[in-house]
């Protein structure tokens, strides 16, 4: 076999409820991920040794060394290969971005799912989706989505996934790049913060467990819940109502250290948008619109607005990491 290619899709987070901070350093979480229609390309062939090389969008900013998430996930799969097996070769990998980087759209996660997905196709290993999820799981808290794709409830770092059941409507979404990036240990850090400094101000014990969900709307310190009635407008496919309950527990944190952020979401909502949230840990904006025409007209209108770097189209759900056929 001379080479693979595979086409992986960013992902929203319709709903991001985060917990207090583990021992480990990561946060428990309910979220709601949800893969959209912007792709990176990874490519892999074989090697003398491991190698990377990444262009387009963005791509001075990813590590073309060992520190890049698709060659982690290389050399993770090389060594969940079963004793006995041979190791398996070194392997060139070609990343094309569309995805940008640090843009809480876990482009970094999407490179190493579709590295997974290459090099077991590559190797001939025999995965199943699932052991591939697990070995993903040690790369990047996001890679098991990439994988898998759709809608998807995730708990546990996001890494624990159930297939959302809902009908197979397409929304419609348009994205607000930013003029920058944000770092997204720091975010969670800073959530941390702003949950702390709260709890102070309302005279509580220590207990970081507070923010802009539901659950912590109502006071109540303890892990998060997955959103009923989100659920419930994803169940009906009713873009307005799913607009209505899109939330992201890192939205403050991020607005915090991105204080431009809070004049683009006030801005698509102007503009018509059913529902606006910042990007997992953004900086990246998310506007749902009621339709493609929608779309188009927000799109428009956001970019003359001058409140982003630039704005793109996409369509929500769609299928998670795949191979692309062979031109051949
Ligand atoms: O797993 P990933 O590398 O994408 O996570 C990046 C960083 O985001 C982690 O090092 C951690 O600081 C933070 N994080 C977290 N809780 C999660 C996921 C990520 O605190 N569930």
């Amino acid at each position: 076999m001379t080479g693979v290619t595979v086409r992986v899709p960013a992902k929203l987070n319709l709903q991001l409820a985060v917990g207090p901070p583990r021992a480990d350093g990561y946060h428990d979480l309910v979220t709601v991920f949800h893969a959209i229609s912007l792709f990176d390309e990874v490519a892999v062939v074989p090697a003398g040794r491991d190698g990377v090389a990444v262009s387009g969008e963005g791509a001075d900013r990813v590590p073309a060394d060992r520190d890049n998430l698709a060659l982690r996930a290389v050399a993770a799969l090389r060594a969940a290969v079963p004793a006995g097996a041979a190791e398996p070769a070194g392997v060139h990998v070609t990343i094309t971005k569309r995805i940008p980087v640090a843009a809480g759209l876990a482009g970094g996660s999407a490179d190493a799912a579709a590295a997974l997905v290459a090099c077991n196709e590559l190797w001939d290993c025999g995965l199943s989706q699932q052991q591939l999820a697990e070995v993903g799981a040690k790369v990047g808290s996001d890679v098991a989505f990439a994988m898998l794709g759709g809608t998807a409830v995730g708990r546990g770092r996001g890494e624990l996934l159930t297939p959302a059941l809902a009908p197979a409507t397409q929304y419609h979404w348009v994205l607000a790049f930013a003029d920058g990036q944000l770092s997204t240990p720091e975010v969670y850090a800073t959530l941390d913060r702003l949950r702390a400094a709260q709890a102070a101000q309302a005279g509580d014990p220590p207990s970081p467990a507070r923010g802009g969900s539901a659950r912590a709307r109502s006071g109540k310190s303890r892990s998060p819940d997955l959103d009923a009635p989100l659920m419930s407008a994803l169940r009906s496919g009713d873009a307005a109502l799913v607009g209505r309950t899109l939330s992201n527990d890192l939205q403050a944190a991020a607005v915090s250290l991105f204080p431009p952020l809070r004049k683009t979401l006030a801005a698509g909502l102007e503009l018509g948008a059913l529902g606006a949230l910042v990007a997992g840990s953004g900086p990246t904006c998310a506007f749902l619109a009621r339709s493609a025409d929608r779309a188009l007209d927000l799109a428009a209108s956001l970019s003359g607005a001058g409140v982003c770097r630039s704005v793109a189209r996409v369509m929500g759900p769609v299928p998670g990491a795949a191979i692309v056929p062979s031109a051949k």
